[in-house]
C-alpha cells in the first residue's frame, strides 16, 4: 500500500475544515498529477508556477520531470500541506502564503517571468478577489506561458476557462478515481476582467 503523505485522513480534515478552499478529500492521482505535467520538459530550462500545491502531488510529478536548470516555485496557503511539501519536494521553492499575494513575493525570488502555470486551486469556488490578484499576476509575468488546470468534474468548466483564455484544450483523465481532466489554456485574453470567475 502507498504511503498517503500527512496519513490517510489530513486532505479529509483539511477539507472538512475548509471547505471549497481544499475542494478535495485526498490529493490527486498520479495519472491526474501527469496530465497536469504534460508540459513540463526536461528538454530545456523552464520556469514553472505551481498555485495550490496541497502536500504536492503535482510538484511531485513536476520534479520527476525538472531539467536541472528550471525552477519550480510551488505555492501553499495551508502551512501543514507546505511542510509535507517541502519534505517530499525538495527540487521545489515552497512558498507558503495566499497566492493573492504572489505579486509580492516574486522580486525576492528574483524571478519576473513563468513559462508554464500549473494549477490545483479549486478556481471557481474561490473568492472573485483571489482570481482576479492571480490572473493579474499572471498577465504580467505569465501571460503567454501555457495555464494547466486540474479538475474533478470534466468539462463542466470549459466556459470559465475559455472566457480566460483564447485557446483551451480539455484532457480527460479516465485513470483517476473519481475521473477528472485538465485544461490546457493558452494567451490570456485581453478581456479576461469581464469574465473573472468566483464566488
Ligand atoms: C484541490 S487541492 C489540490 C492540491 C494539490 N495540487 C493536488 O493536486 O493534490 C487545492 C489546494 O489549493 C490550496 N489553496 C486554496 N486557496 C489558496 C490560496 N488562496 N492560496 C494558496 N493556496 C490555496 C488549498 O489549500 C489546497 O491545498
Amino acid at each position: 500500500m502507498p504511503q498517503v503523505p500527512g496519513g490517510p485522513f489530513l486532505f479529509l480534515r483539511k477539507f472538512l475544515q475548509h471547505g471549497t478552499r481544499v475542494a478535495s478529500v485526498r490529493e490527486s492521482s498520479r495519472a491526474l498529477a501527469g496530465e497536469v505535467c504534460r508540459f513540463v520538459t526536461p528538454d530545456q530550462p523552464q520556469v514553472i508556477l505551481e498555485l495550490g500545491a496541497g502536500t504536492g502531488a503535482v510538484t511531485a510529478a513536476a520534479q520527476s520531470k525538472l531539467h536541472p536548470d528550471s525552477r519550480l516555485i510551488a505555492v501553499e496557503l495551508d502551512s501543514d500541506f507546505a511542510a509535507i511539501l517541502a519534505q517530499r519536494c525538495p527540487r521545489a521553492e515552497v512558498v507558503c502564503g495566499d497566492v493573492a499575494e504572489l505579486d509580492k513575493r516574486l522580486p525576492d525570488l528574483g524571478i519576473d517571468r513563468f513559462d508554464l502555470v500549473l494549477s490545483g486551486l479549486p478556481t471557481p469556488s474561490l473568492p472573485k478577489a483571489v482570481n482576479r490578484a492571480v490572473f493579474e499576476t499572471i498577465e504580467r509575468v505569465a501571460a503567454d506561458a501555457c495555464f494547466s488546470q486540474l479538475t474533478l468534474m470534466p468539462w463542466y468548466f470549459w466556459k470559465l476557462y475559455r472566457g480566460l483564455y483564447e485557446q483551451v484544450d480539455f484532457n480527460l483523465v479516465l485513470a483517476s478515481l473519481p475521473p477528472g481532466g485538465v485544461y490546457h489554456g493558452r494567451r490570456l485574453r485581453a478581456d479576461w476582467r469581464d469574465h473573472v470567475p468566483g464566488k
